[in-house]
């Protein structure tokens, strides 16, 4: 049987893993700074996670949402220390587009409306409401489109405004990435959360805060819409949540009320999973992740600035972006295949850094050195 061919991919088999080095099948050692998609937070096989999914997989993998599962509340009341949000209630899944399915139907539920925002480049999954509210016709099937969706410009107070003006009434909610992802590495102005806040408390409607990219840490702060000092009614998360293993939930705040019924999924919020999710934070608790994002980006992100012939470097922690003018449009390739260094890409030609939040400093000057050899080899093979 045929694998359905719809990733563009590497041509790199990759056997092993340790924090943020992977090995392929040849032994060849790469530096991670993608995180395969900033999924990896705590590094890769961190021995405290290997070790408390060994010892949950000896008792019990799975059973469904018909049992009481204790480990989902001590998943949630670790969740409510770390990260700060100590009222909310947590609802488990497997995804981040099933993340945000789920925050957009509870918003529609909870106040009976069907409009949406959503802004320019949005990322925000592939499942139906999902991808109705992301920014790519080319992923957008017949089938999931609507009328329903509003997209407005990133970032423009105006254009919010106008829109809540004009049809507030109907408006569902309101879905944003603290930090675009996909969208290139672009941030969400505070003052623009802040107003989403107001308008959402104005006319009724609930601001979703899609963290799953942006959110666990990654930023220096355990939501990257935290820097508003504003909450959001919904946050959604997956990626960094498991570390690798599929888990995604969604916070709610506690003015929204559940009913029986009303969401639900057989596998979110099982018992591997959740053992997986609580040895993150508990490693991010204790070897002080956010703060060390926060630290090792500030620093990636100075000497980036004196590196010659890249532009715009941007971002918030361990989520950094920037632009390789057009002669260095082979940097990424030659990074990887040269360097053995992973990077993340944005269209047209965007850098995106992602590295677990425990890298180090020795690896982040491993990957600076790297970037700068990359730059002069490519500038080389450019004269030539
Ligand atoms: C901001 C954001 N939201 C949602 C998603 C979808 O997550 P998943 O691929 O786990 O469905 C992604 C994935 O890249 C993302 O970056």
């Amino acid at each position: 049987m045929k694998l359905f061919d719809v990733y563009p991919i590497n041509d790199i088999t990759i056997e092993r893993a340790a924090g943020s080095y992977v090995w392929d099948n040849n032994g060849v050692q790469y530096l991670d700074m993608y995180g395969g998609h900033a999924v990896i937070s705590i590094g890769h096989t961190h021995p405290h996670w290997v070790r408390r999914i060994e010892e949950q997989l000896n008792k019990i993998a799975f059973y469904s949402n018909s049992v009481r599962i204790p480990i989902q509340q001590q998943l949630a009341e670790k969740l409510a220390q770390v990260s700060g949000k100590t009222d909310y209630q947590l609802f488990l899944v497997n995804s981040g587009a099933e993340a945000n399915e789920n925050a957009l139907k509870l918003a529609s539920f909870h106040n009976g409306r069907k409009k949406i925002v959503a802004f320019s480049k949005a990322f925000h999954g592939r499942t139906s409401l999902a991808v109705a509210v992301t920014d790519n016709p080319k992923i957008v099937a017949p089938v999931n489109e609507t009328d329903n969706v509003i997209f407005l410009p990133f970032n423009d107070a105006a254009a919010l405004k106008a829109c809540f003006q004009q049809q507030g009434e109907d408006i569902a909610a309101v879905i944003i990435e603290g930090i675009q992802g996909v969208g290139g590495i672009v941030e969400a102005d505070a003052s623009f959360l802040t107003l989403i806040r107001e308008l959402c408390d104005t006319h009724g409607a609930v601001y979703i805060a899609d963290s799953v990219q942006c959110g666990y840490g990654r930023t220096g702060q355990f939501f990257a819409h935290d820097i508003a000092g504003v909450n959001a009614d919904i946050y959604t998360m997956a990626k960094g949540m498991g570390n690798g293993f599929p888990i995604g939930g969604i916070l709610i705040a506690p003015h929204i009320l559940p009913k029986h019924g009303m969401l639900g999924t057989t596998f979110g919020g099982n018992h591997l999973a959740c053992a997986a999710a609580l040895a993150v934070l508990e490693v991010i608790e204790k070897e002080n992740l956010i703060s060390m994002a926060k630290q090792r980006g500030m620093y990636i992100k100075s000497q980036l600035q004196k590196i010659a012939g890249i532009e715009n470097i941007r971002g918030r922690g361990l989520m950094i972006g920037f632009d390789p003018p057009e002669s260095l449009k082979e940097l990424r390739k030659v990074l990887l295949n040269d360097f053995n260094v992973f990077t993340g890409e944005a269209k047209p030609n965007v850098v995106r850094l992602l590295p677990s939040l425990a890298l180090s400093r020795k690896q982040a000057d491993e990957f600076l050195e790297a970037l700068q050899e990359a730059i002069a080899a490519v500038q080389e093979k450019e004269e030539e």
